[in-house]
C-alpha cells in the first residue's frame, strides 16, 4: 500500500439458513489471509503510519451473557493479544470512529461489490468525511481495489500455507481411500459420502472445501451432481469428487473407479485414456510454462485416444483445432487451489495466460464424460463418466503432486475397493 492509504475488510456476514437457524459460519478467506480471526461481526483497518498503530479492529465485545448462548468471544484484549491488533474497538462504535481514520486519506483500498449492505455502509462513511470538507478536512479521492491487491498474495502460498494444504490433502486422501475401500454394489450414493464425511471431521477438519461430489453410472457424467441419492449399480463407475477444507484451506482430489472393483474392457480403455492425459498435462506444470500448457497437453491426448478408441472420426489435430473434444470434455483441466477450491488469482495477465511460478497451487482434472443416446457412439461407451483430479504444487524445477497418495492406476485401484 504505501503511505498515504487505508485498507478496510469486513468479516463474512452471518447468513440465516431458516427461522433461529443460521448456516454454519464462515469467515471470508481474505479477511481470514489477513487476520486469522474467525468471528463475524468484525471489520479490520489497516492504516499504513498511524501513531496509535496500523492495524485497527473492530469486533465483538465481551459480553457473558451473550457468551453463555453462543460460546467465547475474543473481545477488545483477545483482538490485540491473541490477534496482533494494535488497536481495538467495539463494533458498535463503528459509525462514530471509521469516518475520522477515512478522514484525509488520499487512497481507499476497499473490495466493492462482495457484500452490498457493507458497500452502503462505506458509502455512508465516505459521506460524513465529504461533509467536513469546509473544516478543511479532505476526503479520499481514489479507490484502489482491495481484492486484486489480496489475491495476488494469496495465489503464491507460503510454507504456513503449504502446511495446512498438506493437511487437507492427507485428510482427503485418507478419505478417498477409505470411500474406495468401503464401496459395495447396492450400496447408496450417500452412505459412500458418510464415509467421507467421517473420515474429514475425525482427522480435523470442520467442513469440506465443497460439497462432495458421490455419482455413480450416468451420474458421472452431471459435472457438479451432489445429490448422492442414488443406488450403486454392479458394472458401474463411481465417480468421488471430495476434499477437506484444514484451516481454511483446500483440497481438491477426484477419483474414478469400478463400484465391484474390476474394471470392464470399455471402462478400462477410456480410464487409461483420461489417465495418460492426466500424466501429460502434469508434466507441464512447472515454472516458466504458462497457465494453459496442462490443459494443452491433456486436450491432445484425449482428441487422440478419442479417435483411436473409434468415439470420434477424423484427425486429433482437426478436433483440437474445432473444439469437436468438446462433445466429451467441456471443462478446462484445473483452477488456482487455496483457501478457495477455485482460489483467487488472475489466469491471464495482460491477455496472455500467466506464466507459473514456484508456491503456486493447481489442479489437474481432465476427464471424459460420454452420456447416452447418440447413434454416432457405440453403446459400450455410454454412461461412462470419469474424471482424475491431484492437486499439484509449482516447485523451484518442476511440480510435486500433493495428492499422490490416492492411487490412480487401474492395478493399483482394482487392489484397493471393497477391500474395507
Ligand atoms: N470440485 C470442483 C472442482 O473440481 O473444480
Ligand atoms: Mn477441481
Ligand atoms: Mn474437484
Amino acid at each position: 500500500m504505501g503511505e498515504g492509504g487505508i485498507a478496510i475488510l469486513p468479516a463474512a456476514p452471518v447468513r440465516i439458513r431458516n427461522r433461529d437457524v443460521e448456516y454454519p459460519y464462515r469467515q471470508d478467506s481474505d479477511f481470514y489471509y489477513v487476520t486469522g480471526f474467525d468471528e463475524p461481526e468484525a471489520v479490520a483497518v489497516l492504516v499504513p503510519k498511524r501513531k496509535r498503530g496500523e492495524f485497527v479492529l473492530f469486533c465483538r465485545e465481551r459480553d457473558p451473557e451473550m457468551e453463555l448462548w453462543n460460546g467465547i468471544r475474543s473481545g477488545l484484549e483477545g483482538a490485540c493479544k491473541d490477534y496482533g491488533a494494535d488497536d481495538a474497538f467495539p463494533i458498535g462504535d463503528i459509525d462514530d470512529i471509521l469516518p475520522g481514520l477515512l478522514e484525509n486519506q488520499p487512497r481507499v483500498y476497499y473490495a466493492m461489490g462482495y457484500y452490498p449492505e457493507f458497500d452502503q455502509r462505506m458509502i455512508g462513511w465516505v459521506n460524513r468525511v465529504r461533509t467536513r470538507s469546509r473544516a478543511g478536512v479532505s476526503s479520499p479521492g481514489e479507490f484502489v481495489a482491495l481484492d486484486n491487491v489480496i489475491h495476488e498474495m494469496r495465489l503464491v502460498k507460503s510454507k504456513a500455507e503449504l502446511r495446512a494444504m498438506t493437511r487437507a490433502v492427507q485428510i482427503s486422501s485418507d478419505a478417498h481411500l477409505r470411500a474406495m475401500a468401503m464401496c459395495r454394489p447396492g450400496m447408496t450414493e450417500y452412505q459412500v459420502e458418510a464415509e467421507l464425511s467421517y473420515a474429514f471431521k475425525r482427522s480435523g477438519s470442520r467442513r469440506p472445501a465443497y460439497p462432495s461430489i458421490v455419482a455413480g453410472g450416468a451420474n458421472a457424467c452431471v459435472l457438479h451432481y451432489t445429490d448422492n441419492n442414488d443406488t450403486l449399480r454392479d458394472g458401474d463407475l463411481l465417480l468421488i469428487d471430495a476434499g477437506a477444507e484444514y484451516d481454511y484451506y483446500a483440497s481438491d482430489i477426484t477419483r474414478t473407479f469400478p463400484v465391484n472393483g474390476r474394471f470392464s474392457k470399455a471402462q478400462r480403455a477410456l480410464y487409461e485414456v483420461v489417465l495418460e492425459a492426466q500424466q501429460a498435462a502434469i508434466e507441464q506444470v512447472k515454472p516458466g510454462n504458462h497457465w494453459n500448457a496442462p490443459h494443452e497437453a491433456a486436450v491432445e491426448v484425449l482428441a487422440e485416444g478419442l479417435v483411436a478408441l473409434g468415439l470420434m472420426k477424423g484427425s486429433a489435430k482437426n478436433i483440437i483445432k474445432k473444439e469437436r473434444y468438446r462433445k466429451f470434455y467441456v471443462h478446462r483441466t484445473g483452477h488456482w487451489l487455496g483457501m478457495d477450491v477455485h482460489d483467487v488469482g488472475d489466469y491471464k495477465i495482460g491477455g496472455e495466460w500467466r506464466v507459473l511460478e514456484p508456491g503456486m497451487v493447481m489442479t489437474v482434472e481432465p476427464g471424459l464424460y460420454v452420456g447416452s443416446g447418440d447413434k454416432q457412439v457405440a453403446r459400450k461407451w455410454w454412461n461412462i463418466g470419469i474424471r482424475i483430479e491431484d492437486d499439484v504444487l509449482v516447485t523451484r524445477d518442476g511440480h510435486k503432486v500433493l495428492t499422490s497418495a490416492v492411487p490412480k492406476a487401474v492395478d493399483e485401484i482394482e487392489a484397493v475397493v471393497g477391500s474395507g
